[in-house]
């Protein structure tokens, strides 16, 4: 009987690539033959108390398999605003120690990790996977559920450049993106926008005006949400621009689909870092990618998660800064 009991949970925005990690973990944890149980509900399920030990047997094997190739979470998600209090913290890992739990991993966004660290300084193992449809995770070049969301926004782009051509309209398309573009930026360049606004870009509202109204065609303009919202967008441009707008925001679609091949092996290497952390006893560590192809694959690391603050953009990154560039050469196009 193995001595290692892990707890696993899932927080703040679902997305794609979550199912397929926690299956993975439930093949590893099999594996080692380590005791493991889900956190429902995310941090929350922390506090709540809501978990639930897994057995290994076929009808947890297929239903597990199912959920790998869906978006979201399983095993649900949710945003908890007080746990940067201490007192919830510690209520936390009371809970934690009343199930025995030897090391818990978070698969998560900013927000989850700063939890994780919290945790992790009271003393806990923690690991950190990287899950975020945002990708402002900045020490990893990919987080978990950016390549699905913005492979599956090429699609939206495609069916809306056929009714806005037809009329000769302009799509102001708003991509999620709390407080990074990356998203944005991604679809226009991969789903071929014509202008993109991003605040990386450092473009105003007038800079847009002026793309719009000197290029000849166009009918699919990127706004990521971190700019503003495409509602507010039209309001602003209606009246100064010489071609119809119409307001096209993809919303939470953008978070669910099935999971693109690209997540299912970003969630196995994260996974199998993270494990070689877990065996070697090394926790406080959460897992990343660097150095990415074309095709989005790359060199995966650990690294402290006191660390991962210190990396505020994603400048030491070739594709990404690629990317940048791509789009902002297509907004000035003559
Ligand atoms: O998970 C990230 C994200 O999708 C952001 O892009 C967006 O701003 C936010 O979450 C939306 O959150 P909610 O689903 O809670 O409305």
């Amino acid at each position: 009987m193995s001595t290692r009991k892990i707890a696993v949970l899932t927080s703040g925005g679902d997305c794609c690539g979550m199912n397929a990690a926690l299956y993975d973990i439930y093949k590893l944890s099999k594996k080692y033959k380590f005791e493991l149980c889900f956190v429902l509900n995310g941090l929350k399920g922390l506090l709540d108390d809501t978990f639930i030990d897994v057995s290994y047997n076929h009808e947890t094997d297929s239903k597990l398999k199912d959920y790998s190739k869906k978006g979201g979470t399983f095993i649900y998600s949710a945003r908890v605003k007080n746990f940067i209090e201490e007192s919830v913290q510690k209520e936390a890992v009371k809970t934690l120690k009343k199930h025995k739990i030897t090391d818990l991993i978070v698969i998560g966004g900013n927000g989850s990790f700063k939890a994780a660290l919290a945790l992790s300084k009271l003393g806990l193992n923690v690991y950190g996977i990287p899950a975020t449809i945002d990708n402002d995770l900045f020490y990893t070049e990919f987080t978990l559920g950016f390549l699905s969301s913005f492979i599956h926004n090429l699609d939206y782009i495609d069916t809306l450049r056929v009714t806005m051509r037809s009329h000769h309209r302009l799509a102001l398309v708003e991509v999620m993106g709390n407080k990074c573009g990356e998203l944005a930026a991604f679809s226009s360049y991969y789903g071929d926008g014509d202008i993109c606004f991003v605040n990386e870009l450092n473009n105003s509202v007038d800079d847009i005006i002026k793309f719009i109204n000197k290029k000849s065609e166009k009918s699919i303009l990127i706004v990521s949400e971190s700019v503003m919202h495409s509602s507010k967008l039209l309001e602003l441009i209606k009246d100064k621009v010489d071609i119809e707008v119409k307001d096209c925001n993809l919303g939470h679609l953008q978070r669910g689909g099935n999971n693109e091949m690209e997540d299912l092996y970003l969630a196995n290497e994260f996974v199998n870092e993270t494990f070689k952390n877990l065996l070697n006893e090394d926790s406080g560590k959460c897992v990343g990618i660097k150095g990415c192809d074309d095709k989005f694959k790359g060199e995966v690391f650990s690294i402290d998660i006191n660390k991962i603050d210190s990396f505020t953009n994603h400048n030491y990154s070739e594709l990404i800064n690629r990317v940048y560039q791509k789009v902002k050469e297509t907004n000035e196009a003559k």
